[in-house]
């Protein structure tokens, strides 16, 4: 008869390793601290719902390389949750059920919203222990988030594809990689894939200055270039994440549907599938083709950022976070995140997690390193 019960959830985007990171928590849990372990669904809304798995002893085998989440996520708050068609507060569900589980514990893996979820439910009196997972590396407080790596390899995979087409054609291609708030993902496979211009949220960028470091090239013989653009980078008389469109605002429905005469319905799926910072990017692209004369192309690397089996370092950082989390709580350690911080991995207060979101500093040093190299960053 085990001794204690912990329920484990993922919410948020899903992003690799976070089934290694299960299987971190829970295997010491069931293994060695005669802990019942339950997996609950889609995120917060599962534990809502009381829509849960209990892990048996070997069912967490063969995880460890499993993209995804075998638990399932949404985006779904226990104080906004969406029932029927009406937003209400189920935080009190939320602890009814974790008592009506006989739970002591709950694990959340997730990005900065999960953070300040688990946080309100540690200030109802639940026992919490948070890990930081996203392919944005926003998280603050934690050197490094998992995902974070993998949607590295790929992007960075994806830029070295895209130079030889470019080539080819003598064509500038912008690449559209994830990343609304935070630069970490573009700023890193832009350095790592070579690209000749990076545009993150950061450093709102200046248009003419991407088209004369294109223009630039050109002058040196090199009829191509290839252009990394953060979701969320935008123009600078817009400010970061800000439509780039001269004087308007961001596009609305009217706007699209008058341009493309859309009916109302359509109009509305069109603007719900344009990808974050697509607009900005299709513009960019658009003002850039008639300021060089070059032929422009546009990627948008999307979902398959968050896609597929967990790289090691991905997989080596899940399972250190999770045995730590196990750890924890055993020893009866609440109320934290595990984090990277060097080579160790620590629990920070959910208070100092929750509501801090990690920027690229301006001064950092890869900044600095891309400019070193000749890249441009759309501000001079
Ligand atoms: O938060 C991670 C992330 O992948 C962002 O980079 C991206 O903008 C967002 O999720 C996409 O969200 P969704 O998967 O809900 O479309």
């Amino acid at each position: 008869m085990a001794s204690k019960c912990v329920g484990i959830l993922t919410a948020g985007g899903d992003c690799p390793g976070l089934n290694a990171a299960i299987r971190a928590v829970a295997r010491p849990l069931i293994d060695l601290y005669n802990t019942d372990v339950i997996g609950f669904r889609d995120g917060f809304r599962g534990l809502i719902e009381n829509r849960f798995t209990r892990f048996e002893p070997g069912s967490l085998s063969g995880i460890l390389t499993l993209g995804g989440t075998i638990l399932g996520t949404s985006r779904d708050k226990p104080h906004k949750m969406i029932v029927g068609n009406e937003e209400r507060d189920m935080t009190d569900v939320a602890v009814e059920n974790y008592h009506k589980q006989h739970l002591d514990a709950l694990v959340c893996l997730g990005g900065g919203g999960t953070q300040k979820n688990a946080l309100r439910l540690s200030e109802k009196g639940l026992n919490i222990v948070t890990l930081p997972k996203t392919i944005d590396n926003d998280v603050g407080c934690t050197d490094l988030t998992f995902g974070f790596d993998t949607a590295l390899a790929i992007a960075t995979d994806a830029i070295d594809r895209l130079h030889s087409t470019a080539e080819s054609h003598n064509r500038v291609i912008l690449v559209g990689v994830m990343g609304h708030n935070a630069g970490w993902l573009t700023l890193g496979s832009g350095i790592a894939g070579g690209a000749d211009v990076i545009l993150i949220p950061e450093i709102p960028y200046e248009v003419s200055a991407v088209a004369n470091a294109i223009i630039a090239r050109t002058r040196k013989g090199k009829r191509f270039s290839i252009v990394a653009v953060a979701e969320g980078a935008a123009a600078q008389e817009k400010g970061p994440g800000k439509s780039a469109r001269k004087g308007k605002g961001p596009k609305n429905d009217k706007d699209v549907r008058k341009e493309k005469k859309l009916s109302d319905e359509d109009a509305e799926i069109v603007e719900a599938l344009m990808p974050v910072g697509g607009e900005n990017t299709v513009l960019l692209a658009h003002e850039l083709q008639d300021r060089t004369g070059i032929e422009m192309r546009i990627t948008s690397l999307g979902h398959l950022q968050r896609g597929g089996t967990p790289t090691a370092t991905d997989r080596l950082l899940a399972t250190r976070l999770g045995t730590t989390c196990a750890q924890l709580i055993q020893n009866g350690k609440f109320g934290v995140m595990v984090a990277l911080r060097g080579s160790e991995t620590v629990a920070v207060p959910l208070e100092e997690v929750a509501g801090n979101r990690k920027t690229v500093p301006l001064d950092h040093a890869w900044i600095q390193a891309a400019r070193l190299v000749g890249t441009s960053m759309g501000d001079r």
